[in-house]
């Protein structure tokens, strides 16, 4: 038995208006200073139920911990609010699941949402997840990730209930976003459906979503960098990213993700710029398994991108995009990086991407991977 997991999805122009027909009348806005900073919370308040009140949380800080989460959780009770909204990438998104799951359920701790124990939410709130990057897929999953304080590992808290109720996909959020962030999610989104497509649970709705997230994404994200407010351009990619993270929810991730958040751990880098980086590499790593499934993909990509194999294409894509597809591109600090090989490996062996990566690899494969991309 397998299931198809994903919110209600309203997309495209002028669908935070859609906020506008939801029955809430006190609501918790979940998401950080730079959203806030950007006006975009503005966006959002404009499009709600007329005096439906608002409580905003503004203060989640990138790759949250616990601590960080939590912090306004008694508020939160206190204001008794009937749903919740994330508005963010990632960070912001997953706050509002872990946030809205404990207020629902006031007697559990944090490590009780797991995907076997049926938690029963609903009963006072709703969730709706708003994204303003296009990459987390944040807002189709339904995991959390939280960062441990003062170490290297993030834990991913998971439970089909956590799921947000509605992604609302409004263009309009991401017309703004930076070159840099663009860039970075953009390729963490490729990387999921890439990933998803050849992961050991992937299936026939997690390929369809992949094939057409990657299609939507690849020809469309050179155009949105030459003319970031292009509106049709930044719609295509958002809708993509959102069916990669839909794609990879309901199969998994793989390799690149295991390596990256390794790398991510350990450098401070961003998620996108990490799995990319690796990306190509682990496409040759898993050819012999992956490789008629690689080949679909690579016929997704239009004449002028596409090269023999999808290792080359993605190569030349990123390059064309600006991301590295090499370390020695990345001026890391070459010291630092020998005095924590061992460790960059540790991550990746431990790291959940391995379990579901469509070929198997030990710690000297890993080891293997991470010289190549070095340029050892
Ligand atoms: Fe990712």
């Amino acid at each position: 038995m397998w299931f198809f997991r994903s919110p209600h999805i309203v997309f495209g122009e002028d669908s935070l208006s859609f906020l506008n027909t939801f029955d809430a009348g006190r609501i918790v806005i979940v998401t950080d200073k730079n959203i806030l900073g950007a006006g975009l919370i503005d966006k959002v308040k404009k499009n709600l139920p007329e005096n439906a009140e608002t409580f905003v949380i503004s203060d989640i800080l990138p790759e949250p911990d616990y601590d960080n989460m939590l912090l306004h959780l008694d508020d939160v009770k206190k204001f008794a609010p009937d749903l919740f909204i994330g508005v963010g990438g990632g960070s912001s998104m997953d706050t509002a699941k872990i946030l809205f799951a404990l207020y629902e359920r006031q007697d559990i701790h944090i490590y009780d949402i797991t995907p076997l124990v049926k938690l029963n939410l609903r009963k006072k709130s709703h969730l709706i997840a708003i994204p303003t990057t296009s990459g987390t897929g944040s807002e189709c999953s339904w995991a959390a990730v939280v960062s441990e304080k003062d170490e290297h590992r993030k834990n991913e808290l998971a439970s089909p209930e956590i799921l947000p109720d509605y992604a609302i996909l409004d263009p309009e959020m991401v017309l703004s976003l930076p070159r840099e962030q663009t860039i970075n999610t953009s390729v963490d989104a490729m990387t999921h459906a890439i990933e998803a497509y050849v992961a050991r649970w992937a299936n026939p709705y997690s390929d369809a979503l992949a094939e057409k997230a990657l299609e939507l994404i690849s020809n469309n994200i050179l155009n949105v960098l030459n003319n970031p407010r292009n509106f049709d351009s930044r719609n295509s990619v958002h809708i993509g990213a959102s069916m990669a993270g839909m794609s990879f929810s309901n199969s998994q991730i793989g390799l690149a993700h295991a390596l990256g958040h390794s790398f991510g751990a350990v450098f401070k880098i961003a998620h996108g710029k990490t799995v990319g980086l690796f990306l190509p590499e682990v496409i040759r790593y898993n050819y012999k398994s992956s490789k008629s499934k690689y080949d679909r993909l690579n016929n997704l990509f239009s004449d002028d991108i596409r090269k023999p194999s999808l290792d080359l294409t993605i190569e030349y894509l990123f390059k064309k995009m600006g991301q590295p597809v090499q370390m020695n591109t990345m001026n890391i600090n070459e010291a630092y990086y020998n005095e924590n090989f061992d460790l960059l490996v540790e991550l990746a062996e431990n790291s959940t991407g391995i379990i579901t990566n469509p070929e198997d690899i030990n710690r000297e494969g890993i080891e293997t991977i991470f010289k190549k991309v070095h340029g050892d």
